[in-house]
């Protein structure tokens, strides 16, 4: 057997078990597909804290009165994708279980709106603020105002660049950078090692846009015969995905081999832009994505998306555990990592389908 038909045959092995998380299956895969490069360490991040994992006692935090529900403001992003709404509706509801007095706002993608939101909260004492932040850069002064003023900011799904990171309390997010190793890694499989690759990016500046990117091309970049031939925003919109993929296809037309999309959604729209130009994607032109949404899991069972990588956004019960283990004066870890995984035709029925929230 050659070394290709050997790392396929672990691979598929690897996917079929239903339930291992994506940081189990990364240790492995890190071993097994270097693309002819020297293979990585493996990840250990299940069994070793990193030291950013370790708890950490949390700066100056005003203390709420504990005969009164604890007042949150909760800055998003918008709604740009199923994943978000999903996110949105995960922290609102567990707000309302924990008797929780949530404060949101909408920033329609817009830093200067996400600025002006935590200013409002800082105004209005609140007692803590939950933060999706759009981008990574721009957020020192007014993180600074928020340390001033006692309240403490908890990070969701996105991280921010400072240079001084007791500027927030926690990040809770999935580690983007696996997540795009782990779809180039499951590409490099199906596409036998070689292949001319079209990549759909997210929101320019954003955390999993930069990660995602740089998770895949770090791996594809040991692949000599696997070549990213176009790239290009698709801001996380389903539309605009399709507009990005309408242009991939005008552009190099059959040269593509396969579609690498930042989240499932602009995935899904570039599925359309591929049937609508006469061809049919699963076989003429593999997709892979990441999210893994309902519609995704379907169009997985349809055969026209070959795999996502999970991103979970229930991300609720975990922010609110911070928030009142912060509060409660407790250390916390600077990071939460969230478990993932992979799906595909191989761990993927009309029952998971069924199964899934959002
Ligand atoms: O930050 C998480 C990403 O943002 C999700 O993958 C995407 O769907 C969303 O819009």
């Amino acid at each position: 057997m050659n070394t290709v038909a050997m790392r396929k045959g672990l691979l598929n092995r690897l996917v079929l078990k239903r339930g291992v998380s994506l940081l189990l299956v990364l240790s492995v895969l890190a071993l097994v597909v270097g693309c002819g490069k020297a293979p990585e360490q493996p990840v250990k991040k299940q069994t070793v804290k990193q030291e950013s994992e370790r708890p950490v006692s949390q700066p100056q935090v005003k203390q709420p009165r504990s005969d009164e529900p604890i007042t949150v403001g909760f800055s998003q992003i918008g709604a740009e994708s199923a994943w978000r709404t999903a996110e949105t509706k995960s922290i609102q509801s567990e707000a309302a279980v924990r008797g929780v007095n949530l404060k949101f706002s909408d920033a329609q993608q817009k830093q200067e709106n996400q600025i002006k939101a935590l200013r409002s909260f800082i105004a209005q004492k609140v007692d803590a603020i939950i933060l999706a932040p759009v981008v990574e850069t721009g957020w020192e002064p007014v993180l600074k105002e928020a340390r001033d003023a006692g309240i403490p900011v908890v990070l969701v799904d996105r991280g921010v660049n400072v240079s001084d990171d007791s500027l927030y309390a926690t990040l809770i997010a999935s580690d983007f950078v696996e997540e795009g190793r782990l779809a180039a890694h499951w590409l490099y499989d199906k596409l036998d090692g070689k292949g001319s690759i079209v990549q759909i990016e997210g929101t320019p500046g954003s955390a999993p846009a930069i990660d995602r990117k740089r998770g895949f091309e770090e791996v594809v970049a040991g692949c000599p015969e696997l070549k990213i031939i176009k790239s290009q925003s698709g801001d996380f919109l389903r539309a605009k995905g399709k507009e990005v993929m309408e242009a991939f296809l005008k552009a190099e037309g059959k040269n593509i081999n396969a579609v690498y999309a930042h989240n499932d959604d602009m995935a899904l729209g570039a599925i359309q832009a591929i049937i609508e130009a006469g061809m049919v994607p699963g076989q003429d032109i593999v997709v892979v994505s990441i999210d893994g949404i309902k519609d995704a899991l379907q169009a997985i069972v349809e055969g026209t998306l070959g795999a996502s990588i999970e991103c979970n956004p229930l991300l609720g019960p975990k922010a609110f555990d911070a928030v009142e283990s912060i509060l409660a004066g407790e250390a916390v870890p600077k990071k939460i990592t969230v478990a993932d995984q992979l799906f595909d035709g191989l761990n993927t029925s009309m029952e998971t389908v069924s199964g899934r929230e959002y």
